[in-house]
């Protein structure tokens, strides 16, 4: 009977929710997008800082969930931290995969694309210096393809030329030729993987943290059994805001929330 909340600025977090459910996590879900508020990844840190750990915990303290899963990397490479201190639920948080990516890289050169503050932030210097080893990180933030995610998933369709434009600037740094492996740290990219294979006309391995999360979620669950005689909920989206396009409505229903709630925040 555990109840999860998922939480992102849009629809990346459905990437980490499809993990979710491959590997049977809990028996509902809630979704929490701040749309109000997106997009997160050009944001100034400070307000992240205090919005975050605010908004979940009007979330958590709404709707009695069991454990909060933060599914974006620019909320948890900045405030993690605060947010596990505002909620009184175990919460995972989404890293850049850089461990995973640097282990199976052949050419030892590896892309990192996330937001534009996921990539400057020093949670991710931390990373690399703990976990490259002999890697080279090549970095690159794309806003843009944050927004082509969101737009796929409303409109259904991209413009591959599009996402070839949004990736350049990752492959034309010195040494990008040689790059063979890319971490995808932020949870929207996931949902352009078929777009990015087209883009990059080149065999290249794309690695997210999907899997592990969803892995990690299950342990802490475990360790934290929810209360006996829980009710069976339905599964809930909650939003901040209530301007949503009625395709992307579409895209939530189509990945079983059907119910969408404003949040009072
Ligand atoms: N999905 C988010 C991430 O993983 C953030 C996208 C955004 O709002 O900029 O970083």
């Amino acid at each position: 009977m555990a109840r999860v909340l998922v939480f992102d600025s849009g629809v990346g977090g459905l990437s980490v929710l499809k993990e979710l459910r491959a590997q049977k996590c809990a028996t509902s879900f809630g979704y929490l997008a701040d749309n109000g508020f997106f997009p997160y990844g050009i944001k100034e840190d400070a307000a992240l800082i205090e919005r975050l750990p605010q908004l979940i915990r009007a979330a958590v303290v709404a709707h009695e969930f069991d454990a909060v899963v933060v599914a974006c990397n620019t909320a948890s490479t900045i405030a993690l931290d605060e947010i596990r201190v505002a909620v009184d639920v175990p919460v995972v948080g989404t890293v850049p995969a850089i461990k995973p990516a640097c282990g199976v890289s052949h050419s030892r050169v590896v892309g990192l694309l996330g937001t534009p503050g996921t990539v400057r932030r020093p949670y991710t210097d931390d990373l690399i210096l703990k976990f490259a080893g002999d890697c080279e990180v090549l970095r690159h933030g794309s806003a843009e393809l944050v927004e082509l995610a969101e737009r796929k998933m409303s409109d259904g369709v991209l413009d591959v030329e599009d996402v070839q434009d949004a990736v350049r600037g990752l492959f034309c740094q010195p040494r990008g030729e040689q790059i063979d492996t890319v971490v995808l740290a932020c949870t929207h990219f996931p949902l352009l993987r078929d777009e990015l294979r087209k883009a990059v006309d080149r065999p290249i391995q794309w690695v997210d943290s999907g899997a592990a999360i969803a892995r990690q979620t299950k342990k802490v669950l475990s360790d934290n059994e929810p209360p006996a005689g829980r009710v069976a909920v339905s599964d809930q989206l909650l939003l901040t805001a209530s301007e949503i396009t009625p395709s992307l409505l579409r895209s939530f229903q189509a990945a079983g929330f059907t119910n969408p709630q404003l949040i009072d925040f």
